[in-house]
Parts: C-alpha cells; structure tokens; sequence
C-alpha cells in the first residue's frame, strides 16, 4: 500500500479532528491531580468528542476499551483507564484521538503529578524534545527514517535512556495507523521520500532503563521489563501543498516549538 497523499481540504478536516484532540489533552493535563483517577481523565474526553460531534478512533480498536490510553510509572503504552487514584509524583501518559467526517487525529503527553523527581522529568523533556527533533526532520524530500535518526541522536545525546523498539509512529489520514511505520531509532536516509500531502503520527515511547518491554495480562498495558518509568509524547503533523510542515494537534500548528529550531510552519491551515 502507498503512502496516502491528503489533498488541501482534507487536510483541513484533520486539521479540525487535531484540534479536538489537542483541546482535550490540555483539560485532561488539567486534570490530573492527586486523588483523581484516570477512569475520569477517559471521561472528560468522552464528554469532549460529545461536545464536538467527534469519533473516538481508540474505543473498541482491536477491542480496546477506552478512549483514551492512560499509563502510570513503568506502564508506558497502551494502559487502560481504571479507578486507581494518581499518586503525587507519578508520572502520567495519556493518549487520545478523535475523528471528524472520517478523518483522524492522534496526540499523547506525559505529565508528572505534583513534585517530580528530577530525573522524571528530564525523562518527559527528552522524550518531547525527541518528537519535536523527528517532526523538524520530517521535510518534504528528506526521507523517512531521517526522523527516526533525528529522535534516536537527540535521545542519546541527553542521557542514557531505553527507546522502545516494538512500537513507533506511523501514517495516518482516513484511519488512525497507517503506512509508514516510524522506527523512533536507527540509521537516516532510507525509506520513501517525504513527499507535500503526507501526514505522519510521531511518537517517541523512553524509559529511564531498559528499552524492553512486556504486556500485562490485561492484553494491553506496556510496561517495562525492568520497571523503569516511561515517557511518550506524540503529535500528528502534515507537510502542506507550501511544502511546510504543520501540526495538526498542536494548538499552535507547532509554530513555538518548530520556529525554535529553524522552520516555518505552513499558513495553509491557520
Ligand atoms: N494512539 C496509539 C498510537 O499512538 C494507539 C492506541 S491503541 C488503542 O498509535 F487501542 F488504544 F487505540
Ligand atoms: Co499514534
């Protein structure tokens, strides 16, 4: 299967399941406090697709049961919302995505609750800035795993950290995991070129040990084998009909954190 080329106006329909998902991410960081469990986060973005006449693309993904995906501590994936109250400290990953008129978003954050240890958060700031380095490498004729090597080379340059091997970004469009798969690790120029039209899901997924991973018997839930916390941070974006890129969950387009490093953001979507 081919990589799917998004026309302008379809993009603007992802531009507009982005936003859902963006919006929901920030009353859902808002929310997490101690005491508060994650079966609420899910439930604050079940009202917020109501509210916008939005899909859930995870409920019932493969007979995943939630709309979200939330993982504490060394669960780092794929984590299924439950009644257990989040604990002062704990890290917290939550993914969401959304759908408009069939066209889907798909964005994640990892958040610390109350007083983060710091090398918890160093964790959650190398993985983000990793997602923001494979997205200004995502240019229209680079190619593809020169975003994987861009993630992979930021990441060891900070630290020493485990990035996941089984699990990584991909395309997305008409549904929610498409070709290409993203490696968030390995050598740069192989793969397609990246070619205006394409819209890929970059996902970096670290822990502060082991890269390994095992799922509980939940069916679900990625933990690390050694039971060293975790970080994930994902944004969608797009390269525009401009040859620019644009996040489609970010608020902002991306424009803060892309101008950072150099890009300009497409004014196609704004
Ligand atoms: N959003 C995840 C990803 O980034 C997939 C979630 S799996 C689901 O690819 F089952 F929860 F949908
Ligand atoms: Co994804």
């Amino acid at each position: 299967m081919a990589i799917q080329i998004k026309t302008l106006d379809q993009l603007k329909l992802m531009r507009k399941a982005g936003l859902v998902v963006g919006e929901t991410l920030i009353l859902i960081r808002e929310a997490i406090k101690e005491g508060v469990t994650t079966n609420d986060l899910n439930e604050i973005a079940v009202k917020n697709l109501a509210a916008n006449k939005a899909k859930p693309n995870f409920l019932n993904y493969h007979g995943y049961p939630a709309v979200i995906c939330a993982s504490v501590n060394d669960e780092i994936v794929h984590g299924i919302p439950n009644d257990r109250p989040i604990k002062n400290g704990d890290i917290v990953s939550i993914d969401f995505g959304a759908i408009i008129e069939g066209w889907h978003g798909d964005s994640a954050f990892s958040a610390i609750c109350g007083t983060a240890d710091p090398e918890d958060q160093k964790l959650l700031d190398v993985c983000e800035e990793s997602m923001w380095q494979g997205i200004a490498a995502g240019k229209v004729g680079a190619k593809l795993t020169d975003i994987s090597y861009a993630i992979e080379q930021y990441t060891n340059s900070q630290g020493t950290y485990g990035i996941l091997r089984e699990y990584g970004g991909h395309g997305i469009g008409t549904e929610m995991h498409q070709e290409p798969h993203v490696l968030n690790f390995g050598p740069a120029g192989m793969g397609p070129e990246l070619k205006a039209g394409m819209a890929l899901a970059i996902e970096p997924m670290i822990t502060r040990g082991t890269h390994k991973t095992r799922v509980l018997d939940d069916e679900w839930t990625v933990v690390s084998q050694d039971g060293s916390r975790g970080a994930h941070f994902e944004q969608s974006f797009a390269l525009l009909p401009d040859g620019k890129p644009f996040v489609l969950t970010a608020i902002d387009g991306g424009s803060e954190k892309l101008s950072r490093l150099g890009i300009e953001i497409s004014a196609l979507l704004s």
